[in-house]
């Protein structure tokens, strides 16, 4: 006799009493103490297995039938029973039979409660398993399953920062589009706490990424340009602004990994904040084309911020393209003046429309508003609030603690702030930078919808930070990286 489950059985097996198990099989019978009706009640376990809930129930007064397909598994069952006391016994029958014929048996009569707990998921179509434990149940009765989450198995690799794995969780080969190719899925918090930050499609064959097939090259005047204003309505329409996260090492890049870079479209406008070390190559795997970013706008001057302005405006300038028009660039004044200076005077004049501002003014870049507060860093530092659309993202750039943080970040739907460290900034740095309890600290004033942090020292522990974080905020909480997508559309999604 045997099932979709028999394959797994051994593994099944070898985990039996482990920790994993026993704690699986603690929080199922709490459970189970809450819902059943008192006892003396009749039960059937389906797919008993073992028998761990059955001779649980037994001892609490319970009349339990099991049935299971596995002989080995009943075998341990029977074991088990055996060491019980006569009472307990007299309260236990193990059924050798399938679920689905042992509902058909002639005479059988209904139960007040059925559980069937570790089986529907190994099914490939459930259905004939449910139809039975329909058929089980007595009018009224109780029914308790237990299915695995299939997504939920990404959680663990998520927590330890292991992409590769919690992609592969989610049944996505690693570093190749999901089926389907291109569409943006939002799933569970794949880093940290919460639930809708998602992940974006990269890679060769699947930048088209966030919107499936690639633009045609269209140039777009500073400023938005001729090209800008029906993608915006078209944002206003759908309402939804959406980040999506090219790196977040904080000072220098990674293993395959990018500094700060954050790119925010609203309708078909894409607003690239923060070209760090390495964004490029991410950016180049999210839209199809460097001429594809209708604006820029810099934090400040230190190059994980900036660096990788050289390259996109190099990919734009060296393709020569009669019909490009320069980039809108906006930077805090003389932020730009080292990374523009990397290729001979002039060569990149004719890619990029400088728009300096001082942190503290208001711009407006295509369809975003965008307000900007002066926050203590090295050197000049703008935290940008966007908001296009009702919808908010507020970024802090780098900073150390300051009361305009709140004001900043007020109410903001996403709020992406820097978290150098995860507990305490060295004393030498502490004026200037951030920890992830800081930022925790003024989600939770702020009232923000969710928390990203970023920027974290590369060898910081991803879930270190969110631990820091989750001390004073106790919303949705994930740490930036390479394809993670947070959303802020109309409310409830
Ligand atoms: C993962 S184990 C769970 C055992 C037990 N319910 C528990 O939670 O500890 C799944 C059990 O379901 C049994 N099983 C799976 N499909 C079945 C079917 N169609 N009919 C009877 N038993 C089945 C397997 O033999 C196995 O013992």
């Amino acid at each position: 006799m045997s099932t979709a489950f028999t394959a797994g059985e051994q593994h099944w097996q070898a985990r039996l009493g482990k920790l994993r198990d026993v704690v699986r099989q603690e929080l199922v019978a709490r459970q189970l103490e809450r819902e059943l009706p008192a006892p003396p009640v009749r039960i059937i376990d389906c797919g008993c297995g073992q028998g761990t809930q059955a001779l649980r129930l037994a001892r609490r007064g319970y009349d339990v039938t099991g049935v299971d397909a596995s002989a080995d598994l009943l075998a341990r069952f029977e074991r088990d029973l055996a060491a019980e006391p006569a009472e307990v016994r007299g309260r236990v029958r193990a059924e050798r039979d399938m679920i689905e014929t042992y509902a058909e048996r002639a005479g059988l009569s209904r139960f007040p409660a059925v559980l069937c707990h570790g089986v529907l998921m190994c099914a490939d179509d459930p259905e004939p398993v449910l139809r039975a434990l329909a058929a089980l149940t007595a009018p009224g009765g109780v029914v308790s399953l237990l299915v695995r989450n299939g997504d939920a198995l990404a959680m663990r690799p998520g927590l330890l920062g292991d992409w590769a794995a919690c992609a592969a969780a989610f049944g996505w080969p690693a570093g190749r589009p999901r089926p389907g190719g291109h569409r943006v899925v939002r799933r569970p918090g794949v880093h940290g706490r919460g639930g809708r930050f998602g992940r974006a499609a990269a890679g060769p064959g699947g930048p088209a990424g966030l919107r499936g097939a690639s633009r045609a090259h269209r140039p777009v005047p500073a400023g938005g340009g001729a090209a800008a204003p029906d993608r915006a309505a078209a944002g206003e329409r759908n309402g939804l602004m959406r980040l999506t996260v090219l790196g977040g090492c904080g000072a220098w890049p990674g293993a395959g990994q990018a500094c700060s870079g954050y790119l925010v479209e609203h309708g078909r406008f894409r607003l690239l904040i923060d070209p760090g070390y390495a964004t490029l190559p991410r950016l180049l795997l999210t839209v199809a084309d460097a001429t594809e970013v209708d604006a820029v706008l810099v934090s400040h001057g230190h190059p994980d911020h900036c660096a990788d302005l050289n390259p996109l405006l190099r990919a734009r300038v060296f393709r020569d393209d009669p019909a490009l028009v320069p980039l809108p660039v906006y930077a805090p004044a003389g932020a730009l003046g080292p990374v523009l200076a990397l290729d001979r005077p002039g060569a990149l004049d004719d890619a990029i429309a400088l728009r300096e501002f001082t942190p503290g003014d208001r711009l407006t870049v295509g369809p975003f508003g965008v307000r900007s507060w002066p926050l203590p860093h090295f050197m000049p530092n703008a935290g940008l609030r966007l908001e296009a659309g009702g919808r908010s993202l507020a970024y802090t750039g780098d900073t150390g603690p300051s009361p305009l943080l709140t004001e900043l970040a007020d109410g903001a739907d996403v709020y992406l702030a820097e978290a150098t460290y995860p507990w305490r900034v060295p004393p030498d740095s502490e004026r200037y930078l951030s920890s992830g309890r800081l930022a925790g600290a003024v989600a939770r004033e702020a009232g923000v919808g969710r928390l990203l942090l970023t920027h974290l020292q590369p060898g910081t522990e991803p879930a270190e930070a969110v631990r820091a974080a989750a001390g004073s905020f106790p919303g949705e909480i994930a740490v930036a990286s390479a394809g993670l997508v947070a959303e802020a559309g109309p409310r409830g999604e």
